[in-house]
């Protein structure tokens, strides 16, 4: 599979690189027509399967764009880590070789130091707060902007749950993951917190975590329940706790070139395709995340295990205290969001 997906993504890189009129590509990065027949192609890059929310979401995305400017444009999405991995996709996200990516957060903090916020455990203490916070778009415009001078612009997020523990053997307390290797995301503050935990952080790319666990490399990951179906992690790990150490959004990411080069009634359509890929995308999620924890149990005999949380929370407060200090690009976020924190504690008493 590994092969296939090199071969493919090789193929696609010499494509794009040379414009061939197999693709259809036209290669007006520059402004410049080429084929007054030809379309200019969109192309996005994501990591999950065709039957994932955030694909959903993205084949929205797709239809406004050629609904309302079909005669100039073509959206081709390039799901499961076609291209490479997230941190691969970016890079040809920023060269322009395709022109968005959708990718954790995580993957943005070498690019901004503002989105280690999004990595800090216990960011939010509700959904309500996280979702709340992610939708107050005039603050996290400043967020998005502050990739714009790496030649990258974040356009929207994505809601992918809360992130939890899962492992071959059950993780009930925090002491039981002392020792444990376990996958997190490609970013220094995934790390510290999985070690925070007491736990060998092992940061390697999605799509590895598969085999990785199944061949013993590392004894589980941590992620949401679709991880579990969609990328059929459940297969190989059967314990999934939810103590909800974070709450790490996906974005989509374009290449600021790109949308510096549409004109204002253009633009204006892909911002409202980006809105409404966002909102068909969470109702999907919500829809997805329960079938998803059912098929596991059900299909593939996994067993979901409440834990107390607050243990699993102490654990890790040293760490927001050193982010923080560390850190001085997360401070205002740290503050900012602290008022949904509030806002949503105070409605659920
Ligand atoms: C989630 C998330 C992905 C991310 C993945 C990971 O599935 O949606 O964007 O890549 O976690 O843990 O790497």
């Amino acid at each position: 599979m590994k092969h296939v997906k090199r071969i493919i993504a090789v193929m696609l890189s010499v494509c794009m690189l040379i414009g061939c009129v197999g693709c259809g590509s036209s290669n007006t990065n520059k402004g410049e027509e080429s084929h007054s027949t030809k379309k200019r192609i969109i192309r996005i890059a994501h990591s999950q399967a065709e039957t994932h929310p955030e694909h959903i979401g993205l084949l929205k995305f797709k239809k406004y764009v050629e609904e309302k400017l079909g005669d100039k444009y073509e959206v081709q999405i390039f799901p499961n880590e076609l291209l490479g991995s997230q941190t691969k996709a970016i890079e040809l996200t920023q060269t322009g070789a395709i022109d968005f990516v959708l990718v954790g957060t995580p993957n943005l903090e070498n690019f901004a130091k503002v989105y280690e916020i999004f990595s800090m455990p216990y960011l939010f203490t509700s959904e309500e707060a996280y979702h709340a916070a992610m939708n107050d778009n005039a603050y996290m415009k400043k967020i998005y902007e502050s990739t714009d001078e790496t030649g990258l612009r974040v356009v929207t997020w994505y809601n992918v749950g809360t992130r939890n523990f899962y492992a071959k053997k059950p993780i009930k307390t925090p002491d039981d993951l002392k020792g444990l290797k376990i996958r997190v995301q490609q970013s220094p503050a995934s790390v510290n917190m999985a070690n925070a935990f007491g736990a060998a952080a092992s940061p390697m790319s999605f799509g590895e975590v598969y085999t990785a666990i199944q061949q013993g490399v590392i004894d589980g990951a941590e992620n949401n329940e679709l991880a579990l179906t969609s990328n059929k992690h459940g297969e190989v790990a059967k314990y999934f706790s939810y103590n909800k150490h974070q709450m790490v959004p996906d974005v989509l990411v374009a290449n600021l070139k790109f949308l510096d080069g549409l004109s204002a009634d253009e633009k204006k359509v892909f911002e409202d395709a980006a809105k409404l890929s966002t909102q068909v995308e969470e109702k999907e999620w919500n829809k997805q995340v329960k079938e998803a924890k059912d098929y596991a149990q059900k299909e593939m005999g996994v067993k979901f295990i409440n834990v107390d949380v607050q243990a699993f929370r102490n654990k890790v407060l040293g760490v927001q205290k050193q982010m923080l200090k560390d850190n001085p690009n997360i401070r205002d976020s740290y503050k900012h969001f602290q008022t949904f924190n509030k806002k949503y504690e105070k409605e659920a008493k």
